[in-house]
Formats: C-alpha cells, sequence, structure tokens
C-alpha cells in the first residue's frame, strides 16, 4: 500500500486574538495572561463595572496598548501592520461615552471624518456624509450643531459614523445604553444587516442572548463562553446569588447593631 501522504490543514488566522495578554491600568491590573480568539461575526461581551469590557474593545482597536502580551488581527500585529496599512481599515469603536468620540461641531462633518482613511477629498466626503444621512431619512441632522443634539442622538451620530467608515470589525461600547427603546430596536436592526464582524460590550443582555458567542467577563477573566443564552442566563444567576447574598449581609449587620 502507498504511504499516506500528510495534508497539513490550513487554518486561516482568527480576525482578531488576543495571547498572553498583560494590562495595567493606573493601579489595577486589568488583564493577567488573558487569551481569546475572536473570529464569529457577532460577540457580546458582558461583565460587571470594572470587569474589562472597555480596556478589551481599547486593545483590540490599538486605542490602548497592552504591557505585554499580542493582539493580532488574521494574525499580524495590529501595531505593526505592513507598510500603508491603517488599523482604522480593520478595526473601529464607537465610544461608550459620546462626547469622548466625537470631535467636530456639526453632524456632516463628524461623519466626514470617519471617511478620511478612505483619503476622500474634504467635499467628496461631506457630500458622502449627506447622501448617507438622507439615505437614512437623517438628511435635516447634516447641518445641525452635534452640542443640539441630545445624548442618545449623539450616540446614534457615533454610530452612523462608524458604519459610514465601515471597518471589517466594528467595536460597540455600550451602545444601547442611552438609546430609547426604537432607537434599540433600530440599532439591533443595523447590527443584524452588517455583513462586518460586531463585537458589543453591554449591560443590556436582551440584544445578545441569541447570538451563537457571548463572553462574560469577571475581573479580567473569562468566567463564561459560548451560546448567549446560556452564558447570559449563568451570569444573571450570579448576579442574583451576589444580591440575596448582600442583602442577607446588611439584614444580619441590622440585626447585630
Ligand atoms: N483611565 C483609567 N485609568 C486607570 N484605571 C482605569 C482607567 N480606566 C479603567 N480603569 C480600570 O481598569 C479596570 C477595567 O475597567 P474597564 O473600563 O475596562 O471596565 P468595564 O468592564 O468597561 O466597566 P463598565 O461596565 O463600568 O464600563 C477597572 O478596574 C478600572 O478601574
Ligand atoms: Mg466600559
Amino acid at each position: 500500500m502507498p504511504p499516506v501522504a500528510f495534508v497539513p490543514t490550513v487554518v486561516a488566522a482568527p480576525l482578531l486574538e488576543l495571547r498572553q495578554l498583560h494590562l495595567r491600568r493606573g493601579a489595577s491590573q486589568v488583564f493577567a495572561g488573558l487569551n481569546l480568539r475572536l473570529d464569529e461575526p457577532r460577540i457580546g461581551l458582558i461583565g460587571h463595572n470594572g470587569a474589562g469590557k472597555t480596556s478589551l474593545l481599547r486593545l483590540l482597536c490599538a486605542l490602548e496598548l497592552q504591557d505585554s502580551g499580542q493582539v493580532l488581527s488574521q494574525g499580524q500585529d495590529l501595531h505593526a501592520l505592513p507598510h500603508g496599512e491603517s488599523h482604522t481599515r480593520r478595526v473601529g469603536m464607537m465610544f461608550q461615552n459620546p462626547d469622548d468620540q466625537i470631535i467636530f461641531p456639526t453632524v456632516e462633518e463628524e461623519l466626514a471624518l470617519s471617511l478620511q482613511p478612505l483619503g476622500l477629498k474634504r467635499r467628496e466626503a461631506l457630500a458622502r456624509a449627506r447622501d448617507f444621512l438622507a439615505g437614512r431619512g437623517l438628511g435635516d441632522w447634516a447641518a445641525r450643531a452635534v452640542g443640539s443634539l441630545s445624548q442618545g442622538q449623539r450616540q446614534q451620530v457615533c454610530w452612523l459614523a462608524l458604519l459610514l467608515a465601515g471597518p471589517r470589525t466594528l467595536l460597540l461600547d455600550e451602545p444601547f445604553a442611552s438609546l430609547d427603546l426604537p432607537g434599540r430596536a433600530r440599532l439591533a436592526d443595523d447590527i443584524a444587516g452588517c455583513a462586518q464582524q460586531v463585537l458589543v460590550s453591554t449591560h443590556v443582555l436582551d440584544p445578545v442572548r441569541d447570538w451563537p458567542r457571548v463572553i462574560w467577563l469577571d475581573a479580567g477573566r473569562v468566567r463564561g463562553d459560548g451560546p448567549g443564552r446560556e452564558v447570559c442566563a449563568a451570569y444573571e444567576a450570579a448576579v442574583a446569588r451576589e444580591v440575596a447574598q448582600s442583602r442577607d449581609r446588611r439584614a444580619t449587620m441590622r440585626a447585630v447593631a
């Protein structure tokens, strides 16, 4: 019998990957050896305040530099991409607080800024921004002063800017926090219709509950990672236990006093 030829299996590098990541922010050791492969088209990120969700997203779009370990985009170090390649074409982020993101005084200028990595002339970028707004029934927003918009509307501007820029991966940090119910439904529809990979950090669990992958971060470590239904239910059960324990402790302290 002829020898069986060894055919190596080619496994494509994941869209994003963290390897042995260590990060300190101020007095907090946020991550100490975090490993994650992020390849699915939709990934939810949940966990308590301070768990490390924003820090993780900031690392994934090169806004934060790790102390050690690697952040890889399709196998390439995000901070050392081949000459001429900007990470902004690969990853873009919508901030938790829109006021940390918005730079320009009007909506059209802010949207035009997001087209800068495409190398468009200013006039062309503004025209595209206006067309984009008009196509979404928001033509009258174009010349509006960003400062005249509500918090939820400013958050919407940040989302539109990211959508228009169209990087391969969209990182959304608490995007549902300030939105009203129609706004949440619209954003959920937009995300569902996105061709790109989308990572969403959220305290509002319903939008990610049916996603195939949700990661639960707890003090910088992965405590749950799997189908949204299971991970969200495990998180909610843990929260219910914590709340009950803290209530018992307070009742005991009152009884002793
Ligand atoms: N600018 C900063 N300087 C120093 N430490 C920071 C800074 N930002 C965050 N941290 C610390 O890093 C840790 C992780 O914070 P991070 O903002 O990533 O949490 P999070 O999961 O996004 O929380 P939240 O749900 O409140 O948004 C926390 O201990 C926090 O105190
Ligand atoms: Mg956060």
